[in-house]
């Protein structure tokens, strides 16, 4: 039996390097080792929680779904699929609403951040945390959506409807995955054994950061980002601004970021040449724009063909279906829904 395997990327905006390195890359190893049974989503669900505009959430998922397959995801290889048109992802994420405590929910580090607490001044002493908590959720400033908060149950569903052994993600998923294998415990103790508890696939822990704010990690939301597609040209205009550090000897995290990505496109051997960081960055740019060269091509193709590129997606979902349906009538049925 192939172990199976699910993961899923926001379509809150096109892919950067830290989305590739921590998740993509191994995404199309996995598929291409032929040992495993893949399911690949976009999750254009998740991607409600933080501010869009309509018009560039119907563009960005379909520059993700072109991102994926020019990275080589291949729909004959591996289950493809749109969260959204999998309709069972909302039906059990409501399930799992029910199950799981707020105080869980609260606790979730994505959570704490996106919602801006940080901005609360929230101490590490678990009573002042929940005290803090409270008062940010009392402050008439406090503007989140519940969508954020529930979260994790709609990511405990993405994964859970596909009875998957192992979730390859990047490290700042780890504590969403957490809560689903606790989510899973929780069902298969009240309702008997249903869910198989996935391992997280971490292959070392990969955390890529802000160039311009190296303490911070790459995001899409934040500024400047090294996105997949960028052109060599861009590439090395982003990189020169990068933070780095006035003395040569002592580095920085911004440094060791750099040094890291250098590392992984390529150029192991020459990281301790550089006197520079000039050389360091012109020297990754390089690297970078080369092993994206066939990638920024394909893209381009993909994109030209909107109709073909809709139609894998809902051919993915038509498959994704199938299975998902039996685990949310499995479900159903456990609870006591007729
Ligand atoms: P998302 O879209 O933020 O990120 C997609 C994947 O990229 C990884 N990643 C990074 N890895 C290293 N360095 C970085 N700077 C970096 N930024 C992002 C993430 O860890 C992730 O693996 N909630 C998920 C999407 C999701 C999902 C799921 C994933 C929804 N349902 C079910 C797995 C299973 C998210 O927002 O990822």
């Amino acid at each position: 039996m192939k172990e199976r395997i699910l993961s899923g990327i926001r379509a809150s905006g096109k892919l950067h390097v830290g989305n590739y390195l921590g998740a993509l890359k191994q995404f199309v190893e996995l598929q291409n080792s032929g040992g495993h049974e893949c399911f690949f989503f976009i999750a254009d669900l998740h991607a409600l929680t933080t501010p869009f505009e309509p018009k560039e959430l119907s563009q960005n998922t379909l520059e993700v779904a072109a991102e994926y397959l020019a990275a080589g995801i291949d729909p004959d290889k591996s289950v493809f699929f749109l969260q959204s048109q999998v309709l069972e992802h909302t039906e059990l994420a409501w399930i799992f609403n029910c199950l799981t405590s707020l105080g869980e929910l609260l606790r979730m580090p994505q959570f704490t951040e996106k919602a801006k607490l940080s901005e609360y001044k929230i101490e590490n002493n678990v009573t002042a945390r929940r005290q803090f908590i409270v008062n940010a959720m009392n402050d008439m400033k406090f503007h989140v959506n519940a969508g954020l908060l529930n979260y994790p149950s709609l990511m405990a569903a993405d994964i859970l409807l596909y009875k998957p052994t192992l979730v390859p993600v990047g490290e700042d998923q780890v504590a969403h995955i957490d809560l689903t294998k606790h989510t899973a415990k929780l069902f298969n103790n009240r309702f008997g054994e249903t869910f198989p508890i996935p391992k997280t696939y971490l292959q070392k822990p990969l955390r890529i950061m802000s160039l311009s704010d190296p303490t911070k990690k790459m995001s899409k939301t934040g500024d400047e980002a090294l996105m997949l597609d960028d052109s060599p040209q861009e590439i090395l205009r982003k990189l020169k601004k990068a933070v780095t550090a006035t003395d040569t000897k002592k580095g920085s995290p911004g440094v060791e970021n750099l040094k890291f990505l250098l590392e992984q496109f390529g150029g192991t051997s020459r990281v301790k040449d550089f006197t520079k960081y000039n050389e360091l960055k012109e020297s990754l740019a390089k690297k970078i724009a080369e092993h994206f060269a066939e990638f920024r091509n394909k893209k381009t193709k993909i994109m030209a063909n909107k109709k073909q590129l809709t139609q894998i997606l809902a051919e993915g979902a038509s498959k994704a279906q199938k299975i998902a349906g039996k685990t949310l009538a499995e479900v159903k049925e456990k609870i006591g829904l007729i």
